[in-house]
């Protein structure tokens, strides 16, 4: 199965599916569905310095083609991750990614060391996108300084693979991404949610406590497409494409805009079986097209 392999960073996956962060638990509820040692990863729900409780309810609601969430990164905070989490996370066979948030830089950094010397995390996603907080997240993901100086600052307590988890509520995505290369990191994943909103016309209210939240699923494809495409012409670090992937189609569409590996998000929720078909599905279709590795795929779009 070496055909499937390719690296990020530091970071030998035995394929190029994972699971994004927030859509797959922490691995083990969707145990009864899949075998996760066929996956080439499992970026698991973000988690932050301190417990958080997250935004009031109603914090989702379903929009034509995807859905809209504020869950406002609610977690048990990184001691519990470390003392109740980690120990029965850190057997699986596959690679266990935590996503990184914080409210303030400090936060950010003490969080990262926190998970630095776990053996069995060998990478921390730098989630600096998520839209649902008013303080950090998406704040520091929004300007090519404040993105630089964070992944500057996590860098020097980190040397194993660092990935940034890009926002796409930006005018040039490809900027911010250069902004972080520049600052060590290994790899960019991309699209985090785009910031939406829904109203129930019959109440004139909001469907979201917060208002706004983060539209995700295959809605957003063709637009998260377009961000990998511009960000591949951009950085030489790899890309983890993600948003709105559905299928194999959709990840070979993503492996030929310039995705290195793809995440598995929304979807999760409306089938607990894509990811190792989509697996599945890549095999496929290298079949069909006599393609020995998925490397030779990536960026290939013939235009
Ligand atoms: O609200 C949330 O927990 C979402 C996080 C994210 O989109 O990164």
């Amino acid at each position: 199965m070496d055909r499937l392999k390719v690296n990020i960073g530091k970071l030998e996956l035995r394929n190029p599916v994972m699971t994004a962060s927030g859509t797959f638990g922490y691995g083990d509820e969707f145990t009864d569905f899949i075998d996760l040692s066929r996956l080439g990863g499992i970026f698991v729900k973000g988690t932050t310095l301190e417990p958080r409780q997250g935004n009031d309810y109603p914090r989702m609601a379903e929009t034509a083609s995807g859905m809209l969430n504020s869950v406002g990164l609610q977690n048990k905070g990184v001691d519990y991750f470390l003392s109740d989490i980690y120990p029965r996370i850190k057997e699986y066979d596959t690679h266990m990614i935590v996503n990184v948030n914080g409210s303030t830089l400090e936060d950010y950094v003490a969080c990262t060391e926190a998970l630095a010397d776990l053996d069995k995390i060998p990478a921390i996603e730098l989630n600096i996108s998520c839209p649902n907080v008013k303080e950090g997240g998406m704040i520091f993901g929004i300007s090519c300084t404040s993105a630089a100086n964070l992944v500057k600052a996590v860098r020097k307590v980190y040397d194993k693979t660092l990935i940034v988890k890009l926002s796409p509520n930006v005018t040039d995505i490809a900027e911010i991404a250069l902004a972080v290369e520049a600052e060590g990191a290994d790899s960019v994943s991309l699209v985090n949610t785009f910031l939406g909103m829904a109203i129930d016309a019959e109440k004139r209210k909001p469907k979201l406590s917060t208002v706004t939240g983060g539209l995700s699923g295959p809605c957003i494809k063709p637009i998260a497409l377009r961000m990998v495409w511009q960000v591949y012409k951009a950085v030489k670090i790899p890309i983890i494409g993600m948003g709105g992937i559905s299928n194999w189609k959709d990840a070979i569409e993503f492996i030929l805009a310039g995705s290195q590996a793809i995440q598995v998000g929304t979807y999760n929720f409306i089938n607990p079986t894509v990811s190792v078909e989509i697996v599945d599905g890549i095999l496929e279709y290298m079949d069909r097209h006599n393609i020995d590795s998925i490397n030779d795929l990536v960026g290939k779009l013939d235009y």
